[in-house]
């Protein structure tokens, strides 16, 4: 298949980029590097022997989005001037006419705490944005799309594990309004317009690095999240974990999270570019089983040899006690279950961190 790969350059979207390649499938990479490295598709070039055309826009630009996806050089329209630029390094790879199959939407913000004092930057970027591709895909009669949501639509469930009919909470921040908002908008196209599919992914918590340490979360300044703060404390970036709170209802106190491999998670895509029929459907990509804090930090520590020194600190706002997927529809429908354990999970953060300390640098 050919595919559109929107956010390709972060983080998820340059492991599924690997994945899809090996696989055999084409891909064109669109990002416009607000929170990448162009290093990262240069690495998985390398790793999988293939060209990566990469165009370097805006997915809020709709003509830049046409023109790639109508295969047209470099721009569409007057108003594109200046937003699309094919890399050097895909010059002679340059973007294939049309054809695409799908498009696979990685491309948004995703910092928590940054969307409530943005929440502008945030709704135009993950929402405006979405809605402009969406329009550009239309145009361009490329109607099949798989959208990166987030278990943080659950909100603070109801129950564990949380199954895809479970209702969706109140997210207790813009983006994960914004996630929200787009899967209405993507259920509603899809019921609008029979020609659309749609796969609603909804993500646990990814982590971890492809085996190879050549790719991986390269979070600019303060990490947010577990891993990417663990595994700089044990390169000495950082002095010490936070643990937000040891007094949740949970057996050691600490929040439990449903990590899974970044690997796992990519190829969750695959499984889903296979499905087609209903023309929406959401699926959990989780592995099934919560993890304290505590014992990522274990794990961590059993893993790289390193005593990460952690002090206990107040709850973070906005966050639940315990939250887990229920993966049995996509292991059902889609033959995909996620294969990596926990010590998988952080012997690859560590190997990645440990190889790349200062994560693609400034390349
Ligand atoms: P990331 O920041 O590493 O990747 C997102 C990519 O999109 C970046 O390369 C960024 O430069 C690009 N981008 C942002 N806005 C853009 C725009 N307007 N036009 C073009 N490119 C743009 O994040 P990630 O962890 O790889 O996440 C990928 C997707 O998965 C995001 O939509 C995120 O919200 C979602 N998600 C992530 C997690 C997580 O914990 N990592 C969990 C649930 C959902
Ligand atoms: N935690 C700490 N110290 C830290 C960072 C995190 O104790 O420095 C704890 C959190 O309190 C939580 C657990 O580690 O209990 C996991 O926190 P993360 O920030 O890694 O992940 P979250 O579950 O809070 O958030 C992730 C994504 C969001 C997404 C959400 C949906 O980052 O984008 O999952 O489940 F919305």
């Amino acid at each position: 298949m050919k595919i559109l790969v929107t956010g390709a350059a972060g983080y998820i979207g340059s492991h599924t980029v690997l994945e899809l390649l090996e696989a055999g499938h084409d891909v064109v990479a669109v990002d416009n590097l607000c929170n990448s490295s162009r290093e990262s598709l240069r690495r998985v070039e390398a790793l999988t022997g293939r060209s990566v055309p990469f165009v370097e826009a805006d997915i809020r630009d709709e003509s830049a989005m046409r023109a790639v996806l109508t295969g047209a050089p470099g721009r569409a329209g007057p108003d594109a001037a200046g937003d699309v630029a094919e890399s050097p390094e895909s010059a002679g790879a340059t973007v294939p006419a049309g054809d695409f199959e799908a498009v696979i939407h990685f491309a948004g913000l995703k910092a928590v705490g940054e969307s409530t004092e943005q929440p502008l930057a945030y709704y135009e970027n993950n929402v405006g944005g979405t809605i402009a591709l969406l329009r550009a895909m239309d145009a361009a009669g490329v109607r099949r799309m798989i959208f990166s949501s987030s278990a943080t639509v659950y909100g603070d469930p109801v129950a564990v594990p949380i199954p895809e009919t479970a209702p969706v909470g109140s997210p207790s921040n813009p983006y994960g309004y914004s996630k929200l908002m787009i899967e209405q908008i993507l259920r509603d196209l899809a019921a609008a317009d029979p020609r659309w599919s749609v796969a609603l992914l909804r993500y646990f918590n990814p982590v971890g690095a492809h085996p190879s340490g050549r790719i991986g979360e390269d979070p600019r300044g303060i990490p947010n999240n577990l891993v990417p703060f663990i595994s700089q404390v044990a390169v000495g970036r950082r002095e010490a974990l936070s643990v937000f709170g040891d007094d949740y209802p949970t057996p050691d106190g600490t929040g439990v999270r449903d990590y899974i491999h970044v690997v796992d998670l990519a190829r969750g895509h695959l499984a889903a570019l296979g499905h087609t029929k209903p023309n929406c459907r959401i699926w959990n990509l989780g592995t099934g089983r919560g993890y304290s804090v505590y014992e990522a930090v274990a794990a961590f520590e059993k893993a790289s040899g390193q005593k990460i020194p952690v002090r206990v600190a107040p709850r973070r706002p906005g966050d639940i006690a315990t939250c887990y997927a229920d993966p049995t529809r996509a292991r059902d429908e889609l033959g995909w279950q996620a294969e990596h354990d926990l010590d998988a999970m952080m012997r690859d953060a560590w190997n990645w961190q440990q190889q790349n300390p200062d994560g693609y640098g400034e390349q």
